[in-house]
């Protein structure tokens, strides 16, 4: 495409604007798989984090939930992160693959497309959101608060 030097500047935008979708979505899936199959129960780095900037975890969880199912129905990601220029941790919301906050490295991701819930549990996505925090793999979670932390510091 760069070889057309005719091509009009749309199309090429099309293409940079898909690779951001496929990067996104790559990427983010790898993390939700990653940090599914554990226990649930949070210890170590995360639980200090969640402390510090949610109050408890039972804050932080009433948090992620509600960032969850506000985008249910719909589509996108709730993205626990760090991030590095805040140097504070958020659950962000994220309408696609796309929509994420500038610098925030994720902790834990959850898929909220329609795709990753509606077989099991038809439009009851908070009951999707409760399955998806019993099974948690906290320590990758923790693998990934770790490094995040030592590249913001
Ligand atoms: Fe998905």
């Amino acid at each position: 495409m760069l070889a057309d030097k005719d091509l009009p500047p749309y199309v090429y935008g099309d293409l940079k604007r898909e690779e951001l979708v496929r990067t996104g979505s790559v990427v983010l899936h790898e993390y939700y798989f990653a940090n599914l199959g554990g226990d649930g129960k949070a210890g170590g780095k995360i639980q200090d984090l969640l402390k510090q900037w949610f109050g408890s975890y039972e804050q932080w969880e009433a948090e992620f939930k509600r960032t969850a199912n506000a985008l249910g129905g719909g589509s996108g990601w709730a993205i626990l992160a760090y991030n590095l220029h805040t140097r504070e941790v958020h659950n962000y919301w994220s309408w696609d693959h796309m929509h994420n906050a500038p610098t925030g490295l994720p902790l834990l991701v959850l898929d909220m497309y329609e795709h990753a819930y509606h077989m099991d549990y038809g439009a009851a996505a908070a009951k999707y959101v409760d399955a998806f925090l019993q099974n948690v793999n906290w320590e990758e979670v923790n693998r990934r608060a770790e490094t995040a932390v030592k590249a913001g510091s």
